[in-house]
């Protein structure tokens, strides 16, 4: 039977484990969710954060719990995605959004820098996509979008920084990169099984405190975009809802470059 283009978008009921949900990007995330109808797990290390935006999110007569997670620690990813499974019988979508930023210069990165970054915003991507893989695949359906980044894709320019401020960090490109090619991976590894794995690659979207502290900064940043701003956290939103959907039953393994332009030129 024919489903309306509308209908597709709908995303009733659906469960929906969205990790390091309680950030910037991650509430828009887990609130746009909600509104589509699905039924948020929000994710996070700070479960204080966590706890207050799935309040939130229910006060407004959504639906949304909290679960505390470290993307660190590998038992800690398999006992959150066990308990999501235990309470809600199954997973149909996970959202991955954790990351670890250091404000090392490369040169000066220790192993041990590394090593961390590498730890959350690779390994933990990993195993959260492997746990929610595990969970999806017995139903024979479900949608993991993994969030990457511009610098993962371009490199940071030096030249746009302030003596003050360290430009992005290698670790973090490098896992971002990473991300990209696992999702690649793994969206042909299950293709035919009915999951599919997806990539956001968010432009700039600065935190509303260092908008505030920094306008030289933020004008060069705002410069580098060809739209000639930066993002706000809203418009993040309606991909992931996009992707978690059926209205993209056919899309897999591919990236959603939503940056202003930033990686088109
Ligand atoms: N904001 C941007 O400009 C931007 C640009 C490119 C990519 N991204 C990506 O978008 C995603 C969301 O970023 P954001 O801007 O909302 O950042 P954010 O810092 O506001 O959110 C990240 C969340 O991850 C959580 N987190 C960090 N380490 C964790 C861990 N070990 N275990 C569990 N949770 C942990 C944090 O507590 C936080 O709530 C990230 O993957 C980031 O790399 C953001």
């Amino acid at each position: 039977m024919h489903q309306r283009a509308i209908d597709r978008f709908n995303l009733h009921d659906r469960v929906i484990w969205v990790v390091g949900g309680a950030g910037l990007l991650g509430s828009a995330v887990c609130r746009a969710l909600a509104e589509h109808g699905a039924n948020v797990i929000v994710s996070d290390l700070r479960s204080d954060d966590a706890m207050k935006l799935a309040e939130s999110i229910r006060a407004d007569g959504m639906k949304a719990v909290a679960k505390t997670l470290d993307a660190a620690d590998e038992p800690s990813i398999i006992e959150c995605c066990r308990q999501v499974v235990d309470d809600h019988n199954r997973l149909d979508a996970c959202v991955n959004m954790t990351f670890r930023y250091t404000k090392t210069a490369w040169i000066e990165m220790t192993t041990a820098e590394w090593e961390h970054g590498m730890r959350v915003s690779l390994t933990g991507a990993f195993l959260v996509g492997r746990e929610a893989a595990k969970a999806m695949l017995p139903n024979g359906r479900g949608s993991i979008v993994h969030f990457s980044s511009m610098y993962g894709v371009v490199s940071p320019d030096p030249a746009m920084y302030p003596p003050h401020i360290t430009p992005n960090p290698i670790d973090y490109g490098v896992a971002k990169a990473g991300v990209l090619q696992m999702v690649r991976y793994h969206a042909v590894a299950m293709a035919k099984q009915g999951v599919r794995v997806n990539a956001i690659i968010p432009g700039p979207f600065p935190y509303p405190w260092s908008q505030q502290k920094d306008d030289e900064f933020m004008n060069r940043l705002a410069a580098k975009v060809p739209m000639g701003r930066v993002g706000n956290a809203d418009e993040i939103a309606g991909a992931v809802v996009y992707l978690c959907s059926d209205a993209a039953s056919f899309v897999t393994g591919t990236q959603i470059a939503i940056d202003g332009g930033w990686t088109a030129w």
